[in-house]
């Protein structure tokens, strides 16, 4: 049987409508996750759900404990993992508020801890990731998105950057040439750790923003964050459509 974990990203560190039942603070070799685990139910399904940046949004992308977050959810025998993230659109047909569920990634990143096989090691091992995201899963959340006439693009190419600070235009400009379609800081290594643990995990991003370089205007905080608060509410549609039909 399959069991779920949603990991929420900025604008969305509490999920309306979960009737929780407990909270649950967890350690693991690598330290602590962002936040307590919180278990509940959601659109009559059991379901765990995980702050990625803390309960109050205080840990920065570069600063997250990835392979804690990653080995709570494993233990507490989650198989499927939604992860949502705000994303910056560098593909014009990808507009402000739009969803995306990626099927590639890019990383950009650099002196994150990114994996779990680099210690007791008694086989060097190298994961599968071809394929960097769940194709069932991908398809559940865009055939959920596709009922509910939601915005939504099938495919994406997701480049995660380091942060905390915003690109630059130039690294944007390579970004697109390199077929980057969003960007992102939180992607990875939060994909590679899921498949390394063997989770099937997909990523729905809202577009925050145009990315450096690409909009009219200067990209503040204050703009990210009213566009995603109403971003967020299509993605809690699409949460309570997904989870009825897992
Ligand atoms: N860049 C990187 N991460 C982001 C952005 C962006 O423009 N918007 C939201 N998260």
């Amino acid at each position: 049987m399959s069991k779920l974990a949603i990991i929420g990203g900025s604008g969305l560190t509490h999920l309306a409508g979960l009737e929780i039942s407990h909270r649950q603070m967890m350690y693991t070799p690598y330290g602590e996750p962002s936040a307590p685990i919180i278990h509940g139910n959601y659109c009559g399904q059991s379901v765990i759900f995980l702050a990625r940046h803390g309960a109050r949004h205080t840990i920065p992308p570069h600063q997250i404990n990835y392979r804690a977050n990653i080995w709570c959810l494993k233990e507490l025998g989650v198989t499927t993992v939604i992860a949502i993230a705000a994303v910056g659109s560098i593909n014009s047909a990808m507009q402000i508020k739009d969803l995306v569920i990626p099927h590639q990634l890019i990383d950009y990143t650099w002196s994150r801890e990114h994996t779990f096989f680099d210690q007791s090691l008694t086989q060097v091992t190298h994961i599968d990731f071809t394929e960097p995201y769940c194709e069932s899963l991908r398809q559940q959340l865009l055939t959920a998105a596709q009922s509910l006439e939601l915005k939504v693009h099938s495919q994406g190419i997701y480049g995660a950057t380091q942060g905390p600070r915003l690109e630059t235009a130039a690294e944007i400009n390579r970004m697109a040439k390199d077929g980057c379609d969003i960007v992102g800081m939180t992607g990875m290594p939060e994909a590679a750790l899921a498949r390394e643990l063997e989770l099937c995990y997909a990523t729905c991003a809202v577009i925050a923003n145009w990315a450096a370089g690409l909009g009219t205007v200067p990209i503040t905080l204050t703009d990210i964050e009213m566009t995603l608060a109403d971003g967020i509410q299509q993605v809690r549609r699409l949460l309570a459509e997904v989870i009825k039909r897992l």
